[in-house]
């Protein structure tokens, strides 16, 4: 399938009133079976659906560190990732502020993001009174670049969260690099790369914390969960203070390290714990469909010249959360945005690139507290960050150039890959 110029004024295609090559209704993320039902029974029938209690010496059958399945479910991710400490929360956007406040990142420091990702990567940060900054990204892989993050780097960064974006692995080697050299601390969002290995090392077990969301689109889900990890046990103790009422906590047990430590309500149920671990032992078989998948669809459109599909290093293992092409926009003299309304109009559910978070209007405006807080605090007086047009380039080209699909995963079928190959056939061949 050679191509150049893309006619998409062409009367046979749906976008046209053409006859679509599709109609069938496309499946929902949908990863529970009957183990799930029997584990979320069993927990309903015990009695408890949460056993936390915010206090630190509580009368049983109540607990700091939640029950039974919340402590199996920890166990299980431990063993799983080889990790010392696993700590659930019920979000990852919980898991991500919870890590935050366990690396004491405050006022007057800042923090290194990816353009592109999920929106409370950044604001994290900000909850603590930290300034995000924007790095640029790789343009295969949607994940952070070393070399924008070396740039960024002055006496005020103190971590960098690292997301393993679309299911692939992000530089760590040279990301590791760069942070130890000058003690900046690694937060590793894996919500959309369960299981995936960066030179045979799980990623989430390569930073200071891994961050893991079960939430309802996820490879493995439960509805909403989360999970973090980490070797220190230090930072393991201060995840658990922060999502149980730390604060409470800390006087009687004890514990004299407090700063940030105010503890949220990040307590996950019996239920989802349950269930969580059951779709663990999941993970691998879902992730070895997706991979099937992607390799057909992968072979199936490599021969169409403008979509630029990248192979991972065979070291890696990159899960593939979503299906990610590049597009050459120019190549084919179409946009993105009209391809994938093409593409949809046959019958598939493509979309775009992120927006780059920096255009949202808390950082344009830079307002995210009252008063302006936390750009306008004392400390943060001396941060330099720009939220500019053109900070990063590539994230912002991604935008319209990337097309993705949740497609490549089950319940979906090989047929269902055969569909996507047959629209794309039909609108670029
Ligand atoms: C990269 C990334 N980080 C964090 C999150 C937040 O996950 P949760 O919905 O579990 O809070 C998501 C969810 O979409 C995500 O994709």
């Amino acid at each position: 399938m050679r191509n150049s110029t893309v006619d998409l004024l062409r009367p046979e295609l749906a976008v046209n009133g053409g006859t679509p090559v599709r109609n069938k209704p496309w499946i929902d993320n949908y990863t529970l079976g009957k183990e799930e039902i029997s584990s979320a029974t069993k927990a309903i029938a015990s009695g408890y659906l949460s056993k936390f209690e915010g206090s630190f010496t509580p009368d049983p059958p109540f607990s700091f560190l939640g029950g039974p399945y919340v402590d199996k479910m920890e166990r299980a991710w431990e063993k799983y990732y080889g990790i010392a400490h696993a700590v659930s929360v019920n979000s990852a956007t919980s898991g991500l502020y919870a890590a935050w406040g366990a690396l004491d990142i405050g006022f007057g420091d800042e923090v290194i993001v990816p353009a592109i990702t999920m929106t409370a990567c950044a604001v994290g940060p900000m909850i603590y009174g930290a300034i995000p900054v924007f790095a640029d990204v790789d343009p295969n892989t949607g994940c952070i670049d070393p070399d924008s993050i070396e740039a960024l780097i002055n006496d005020r960064v103190k971590a960098v969260l690292v997301v393993h974006l679309y299911g692939f692995v992000a530089d760590m080697d040279r990301i590791r690099d760069i942070c130890k050299k000058r003690g900046i601390a690694i937060v590793e969002d894996c919500a959309q790369s369960h299981g995936a290995k960066y030179k045979g090392e799980y990623v989430g077990t390569l930073g200071d914390i891994g961050i893991f969301s079960l939430n309802v689109n996820k490879t493995i889900q439960v509805g909403e969960a989360g999970v973090c990890v980490t070797n220190n046990a230090d930072l393991a103790y201060r995840l658990q203070l922060i999502r149980n009422h730390g604060e409470a906590v800390v006087g009687p047990a004890g514990y004299s390290n407090i700063s940030n430590i105010l503890g949220f309500n990040y307590r996950l149920s019996e239920v989802h714990a349950a269930m969580a671990i059951d779709q663990l032992d999941k993970l691998d078989a879902l992730t070895e469909t997706r991979l099937e998948m992607v390799s057909y669809l992968n072979t199936n459109l490599s021969s169409i010249e403008c979509l630029d599909i990248f192979t991972p290093s065979l070291e890696d293992t990159c899960v593939y959360y979503q299906y990610k092409l590049n597009f050459d926009e120019g190549m084919a003299n179409i946009s993105g945005p009209d391809l994938i309304r093409a593409l949809n109009a046959e019958g598939l559910q493509f979309f775009g690139g992120y927006t780059p978070l920096y255009f949202q209007p808390t950082y344009q405006q830079r307002k995210m507290f009252k008063h302006g807080y936390p750009w306008s605090a004392p400390e943060n007086a001396g941060s330099n960050v720009s939220y500019e047009k053109g900070i990063c380039p590539i994230a912002e080209s991604l935008t319209s150039r990337t097309i993705t699909s949740e497609h490549v995963r089950p319940p979906n079928t090989m047929q269902d890959m055969a569909d996507i190959v047959d629209v794309f056939a039909k609108v670029l061949g």
